[in-house]
């Protein structure tokens, strides 16, 4: 029995988070914090760059004072993905905020770049469409926002990088600069081609190259802990860094193409292996899963904007305490009685990309009750993900398989059922809450030679649903969508005030 110990840490949006994690992917010890995200102005959002630091120390040292260090091989990190920031590679000092990934300050520049017909080779390079989400245009931002960044970063004195090479730099006491595949290539400066810093994508976003970490495989002994950076003797080595949604389909345990995972959050992040690069011709982005020994392994990746919140959204329209009592009064009924219900909410994201879309409710009649429209919300959450799937299917060319779950909505047994009901597919939902820690925690141990298994399913649903009632339901469903993207169409060309 192996007796080595991997301290994973995922470092999200809401919450930080360690967990120490045995080869068979026991959770020995963890803890958590919470993290504030502030929005200083409409569509910005930024969180402390020191704050986060410190929430990681906090959680390590929590860990390492209930179980002490022994056994501890080392250090895996999963993290928020897309959020950037610069430093001072003197003092390591932030010279800003963290722009997180929600932030959309940065849009000004993107529309530049597609007014002025960029749009597309840079989908090409990066497989991402040209969007404020990613980091290349934040730092062009924070350059000419930060007074004197640009000429400094010009000098060479400042560092940009995502959550992954800002921990690592201060675990490591300023010693690494680096990053992983996965992150890397969601920045959209990373060709994920010829998978290196793109000299025509750093030059079109005005970010100095030699700013960038340097990119390595994410199970990579990325460096080593600074004496007095943590709680963890110096020393101790930085085994695995892997954006949170890579680490969650690697926490499966999913390692070759045909199984797609969903991670059903405030939004859901779908994900499904590729043999090769592929160009999405329906609406998904391509991206580096991430890579093992050098290799790469690139993979298809859809985000839905609004889902989980689609429950949360409801039940507050509803005068409901929250979204099990939402869950609770769907169970009511059988069916949503021909209610539909497009979550919009800000907008539509994959596979439509419709920015501008608003939520409807449709189907309504004197026979629906509140129950029914209940129904219709957790119904658009499977609805979404199915819409995703198929569109990763079509640029696929061949049926995927299995849908494994995790996430808030993966621990509802209604939404798992009829998701597995209109997709046709088989449904196994996480026995755990911390995939994407695992995740890490099994990207770590695979770099030391040790397979940690995937996460076990609590929860396997088949399809009950004859195939003819689940495409009904589809149908039903798209009508819907499309109705509400005609409603916005009209409304853009002036058609109702
Ligand atoms: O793409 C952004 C995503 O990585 C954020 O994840 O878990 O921090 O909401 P999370």
């Amino acid at each position: 029995m192996n007796s080595e110990l991997i301290l994973a840490i995922d470092q999200g949006t809401t919450n930080t988070k360690a967990l120490l994690v045995n080869a068979s992917g026991r959770v020995l010890h963890q803890a958590s914090v919470p993290n504030m995200v502030t929005y200083p102005q409409p569509g910005w959002a930024q969180q402390s760059a020191m704050a986060l630091v410190d929430g990681v120390k906090q959680v390590i040292a929590e860990v390492v004072g209930e179980a002490g260090t022994g056994d501890i091989a080392g250090i895996g990190i999963s993290n928020q993905r897309e959020s950037i920031l610069v430093w001072d590679a003197a003092t390591g000092e932030p010279i800003g905020p963290v722009v997180i990934w929600q932030c959309r300050r940065s849009a000004p520049k993107c529309d530049a770049l597609r007014a002025a017909g960029q749009g597309e080779i840079i989908e090409q390079k990066t497989g991402l469409a040209l969007d404020p989400l990613f980091p290349a245009a934040k730092i062009a931002w924070i350059l000419d926002n930060a007074p004197g960044a640009r000429a400094r970063a010009e000098k060479g004195e400042l560092r940009a990088g995502t959550v992954d090479s800002w921990l690592l730099w201060n675990l490591t006491g300023g010693a690494v600069h680096a990053t992983d595949h996965s992150n890397a290539s969601r920045t959209q400066l990373f060709n994920t081609e010829t998978l290196i810093w793109d000299a025509e994508l750093c030059a079109l976003f005005d970010v100095p190259q030699n700013m960038l970490a340097e990119v390595k495989s994410s199970d990579t002994r990325f460096g080593v802990t600074a004496e007095g950076a943590t709680a963890l003797p110096a020393g101790t080595p930085i085994l695995a860094m892997i954006g949170d949604s890579h680490a969650a389909l690697f926490g499966h345990g999913v390692r070759t193409p045909g199984t797609v995972k969903a991670t059903y959050g405030t939004g859901t992040s779908l994900m499904a292996l590729t043999p090769q690069r592929v160009r999405s011709t329906h609406g998904i982005s391509s991206t580096i899963a991430w890579s093992q020994g050098g290799e790469v392994q690139h993979a298809l990746e859809g985000n839905i904007s609004v889902s989980g919140q689609t429950a949360a959204f409801a039940a507050e329209f509803l005068g409901l305490s929250d979204a099990s009592a939402l869950s609770a009064l769907a169970e009511t009924v059988p069916d949503s009685n021909g209610v539909a219900f497009v979550p919009a909410l800000v907008g539509l994201g994959a596979p439509y990309w419709r920015a501008d879309a608003r939520g409807t409710i449709s189907g309504l009649s004197l026979g629906t009750k509140p129950a029914h429209l209940a129904r219709a919300a957790l119904e658009a959450i499977a609805f979404q993900v199915a819409d995703v799937y198929s569109a990763m299917e079509a640029d696929m060319g061949s049926p995927l398989g299995e849908l494994r779950a995790d996430g808030g909505a993966s621990r509802n047994g209604t939404v798992m059922q009829f998701q597995s009901d209109i997709l046709g597919r088989p449904v196994a939902a996480a026995a755990a809450p911390e995939v994407s820690a695992l995740g890490a925690a099994a990207l770590a141990f695979s770099s030391l030679g040790v397979a940690m298994p995937g996460v076990p399913a609590a929860g396997q649903f088949a399809p009950k649903m004859d195939g003819a009632t689940a495409q009904k339901h589809r149908q039903r469903w798209q009508s819907a969508v499309t109705q509400t993207l005609a409603t916005q169409d009209q409304q853009l060309s002036g058609g109702t005030p």
